[in-house]
């Protein structure tokens, strides 16, 4: 008899992966497809959803044919607040997605909070009045697609992000939902009563037809169209991408952080039942819904991570590969005054500053390319320690331990340096792949391959711990380094 599996799709802003796990949450097949990014204007960016769908539909049959296994449940996950309009009937989108990077709504959430409504958008969401939000890329659809307006105050048209998207797409066109963790990233959602907000869609122009239910992270949201697979399969789990690794890294407990780096970094810590408000310039979300309890995150959000080295690699021709870091960062007995702060694209949370710019501070002739590579991997911890105490000054309860992942995960001298910036240890799980494991254990959670969250816990495993070893006055005298240069990149003296 075939083994009993569970597949999930990680729907990402690069690429699309749909990957196979066992009932231990062991993973076992990957199958995966890069796409095009569409840059019709500077600071905007889009996708076309059929590239998205042709990929999802390619990497779920390649891994469901070549695992083999007898699939229980298919589990999503995805770049969260990127928005997708399309035609209830045919279910044709009515505009390429627009892509959560996107910045072409600035100029009308400076108006937005001009206006005076920040403090509503904070209090009900989480989130603040920032064109990385939902919401008024979806106004920017209705207002400038070309009878868009019209047909959706006729019911005609259907707002999702991609989770709510590829659901109806799999379903085939039967099911119109999304799930809560996705929901707390359009700006239109109450994160504390758990529903749309009837003011916030006013204040955006939305018609309220045009949302989706709204549904806890693991449950069975609709069953696949047959011919997709052979056979209808339910659709038990989805999350936004930073929420399903919160699962995949059995973060369940409050004062569990786990931190993935990708081309930026995501923070997330679990606060439990409590919407921690933040003061200190992070997000309060929705870590995920499940049985109809509700667990908060605080969220920061760097935006260059894994992007800084990339930059080494490809902008300045230091290094070969990603990996060459560690052995430059690893061959200097310490960072020689020299720092980077990655403001590339301005700096994200808990700044948000978005007129910033890179920086390289303290050279001198005795710097060498080490240096730079070391500063850049630096900095990183840097930005993640400093989210790590914003988080902490806005109540959450101190993290004894950060669990890590993503491509610079797997570089040993930064996870040790992270260690010794936030003076907590750091733990790499041996399944690095947690975003898309979570997406599957949501996913078994709701089939019953699992009973309950502590069941999944079990399935994570540590690969290496990294203890802190630093003395505390050297941290404190690279922390104070730190902030100079990090003064200095700012659009604005301090
Ligand atoms: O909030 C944006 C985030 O969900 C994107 O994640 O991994 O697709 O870059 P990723």
């Amino acid at each position: 008899m075939a083994k009993k599996i569970l597949l999930a799709i990680d729907q990402g802003t690069t690429s699309t992966r749909s990957m196979s796990f066992d009932t231990a949450g062991k993973p076992r097949k990957v199958s995966r497809q890069e796409f095009a990014q569409h840059y019709p204007e500077h600071g905007w960016v889009e996708h076309d959803v059929e590239d998205i769908w042709k990929d999802v539909k390619k990497t779920l049959g390649d891994v469901a044919e070549e695992d083999g296994g007898d699939i229980q449940a298919i589990g999503i996950t995805n770049q969260r607040e990127t928005v997708v309009v399309w035609d209830r009937e045919t279910g044709e989108a009515v505009h390429n997605a627009i892509v959560w990077q996107d910045r072409r709504t600035a100029k009308f959430c400076a108006e937005l909070k001009a206006q005076g409504y920040e403090d509503e958008v904070r209090a009900k969401t989480g989130l603040i009045l920032d064109p990385y939000f939902s919401g008024t890329k979806l106004k920017w659809i209705l207002d400038n697609v070309k009878g868009a307006r019209k047909r959706a105050d006729k019911g005609e048209l259907a707002f999702g992000t991609i989770d709510s998207f590829l659901l109806w797409r799999l379903t085939g066109g039967k099911v119109h939902a999304t799930d809560a963790s996705n929901a707390s990233r359009t700006l239109l959602y109450d994160i504390h009563k758990g529903q749309w907000d009837a003011d916030l869609c006013k204040m955006l122009d939305i018609p309220e037809s045009l949302l989706p239910e709204v549904k806890d992270n693991s449950t069975i949201f609709g069953e696949t169209d047959k011919k997709l697979l052979g056979r209808a399969i339910p659709i038990g789990g989805m999350a936004g991408d930073q929420q399903a690794a919160v699962v995949g890294q059995a973060c369940f407990k409050r004062g569990d952080a786990k931190s993935t780096y990708g081309t930026g970094c995501f923070v997330l810590l679990n606060t439990g039942d409590k919407a921690l408000k933040s003061d200190n310039g992070l997000l309060t979300t929705i870590a995920y819904s499940i049985g109809g309890k509700t667990t908060y995150a605080l969220e920061g959000s760097i935006f260059v991570a894994g992007a800084a080295v990339k930059w080494l690699r490809d902008g300045l021709g230091l290094i070969h590969r990603a990996a060459d870091t560690n052995d430059l960062a690893n061959k200097l007995d310490d960072n020689h005054g020299v720092y980077m702060v990655p403001g590339f694209v301005g700096l994200g949370a808990p700044h948000w500053d978005p007129d910033a710019r890179a920086t390289i501070t303290g050279l001198t002739f005795d710097a060498t390319g080490a240096h730079i590579a070391r500063a850049a991997l630096e900095s990183v911890a840097y930005q993640t320690a400093d989210l790590v105490d914003a988080m902490v000054a806005d109540g959450a309860k101190e993290t004894r331990t950060i669990r890590v992942d993503g491509g610079m995960a797997a570089n040993d001298w930064f996870c040790q340096f992270l260690a010794d910036m936030l003076d907590t240890k750091v733990e790499r799980p041996a399944n690095i792949e947690t975003t898309v494991a979570g997406a599957a254990y949501l996913a078994g959670l709701a089939v019953g391959v699992w009973d309950k969250l502590e069941d999944v816990a079990a399935s994570w495993k540590e690969e290496r711990a990294f203890e802190p070893q630093m003395k505390k006055g050297k941290r404190e005298d690279l922390k104070k380094g730190w902030l100079d240069a990090l003064a200095r990149s700012r659009s604005k003296i301090p």
